[in-house]
């Protein structure tokens, strides 16, 4: 992969033989996730939430807005089988680590790098249910609207709502590369509908 760290971003990276183009900036994450930092601690003051950090592309948005927090609160991780290699999700979710902490009684954030199809974060959802939490929401830096087929599922905190395309960086892989990309990038269209062409 052809990225070099800099402070500032290339526009253009390879990953994986494929194009892709800058598409949100390490400014423009951090400034987002600031704010919803900044809303978490608000919504829940006095409250102690835990945040449930999907693993493995949530590590990097966790540790991020966990900082942007400034009430009390915990942390615990879990881990649903991933896309492998492919850009496209197989719409298999198995859980592969489960949490730790009894969160029982306690008020949740379930913290996502990315909703797609939804799938996930429904299997993740109905997990937590059963355990029955006080409150129950999700925050999830990116979501892609026009691919999510789950129809009642409630994103309460987004950081971006963004194009129907594959994006890395920021702790999003293509085949487990390009999560230490402190920048989004996005599959370049033109690149695709050129390839698809030939
Ligand atoms: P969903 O179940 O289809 O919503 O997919 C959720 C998971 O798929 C996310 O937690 C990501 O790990 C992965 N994923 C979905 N879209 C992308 C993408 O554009 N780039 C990298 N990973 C993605």
């Amino acid at each position: 992969m052809a990225a070099p760290h800099t402070s500032t971003a290339p526009p253009t990276i390879t990953c994986r033989d494929e194009r892709f183009r800058l598409y949100l900036d390490r400014n423009r994450l951090q400034a987002r996730i600031r704010e919803l930092g900044q809303e978490i601690s608000e919504a829940y003051a006095g409250k102690s939430p835990i945040l449930i950090s999907v693993l493995n592309g949530a590590f990097m948005f966790t540790a991020d807005l966990m900082r942007a927090i400034n009430i009390d609160c915990e942390i615990d991780f879990l881990k649903l089988s991933s896309y492998g290699a492919e850009k496209v999700s197989s719409g298999q979710v198995h859980e592969l680590k489960k949490i730790d902490a009894n969160v029982t009684d306690r008020h949740v954030i379930v913290v996502e790098d990315i909703v797609d199809t939804g799938l996930s974060m429904e299997f993740i959802l109905n997990r937590l249910q059963q355990h029955n939490p006080a409150s129950l929401r999700v925050a999830t830096l990116l979501h892609k609207p026009a691919s999510t087929e789950v129809d009642d599922l409630t994103l309460d905190y987004v950081g971006f709502e963004i194009d129907n395309l594959f994006v890395i960086g920021y702790g999003l892989d293509y085949g487990q590369l390009a999560r230490n990309l402190p920048d989004i990038y996005i599959l370049d269209e033109a690149e695709e509908n050129h390839q698809n062409d030939a």
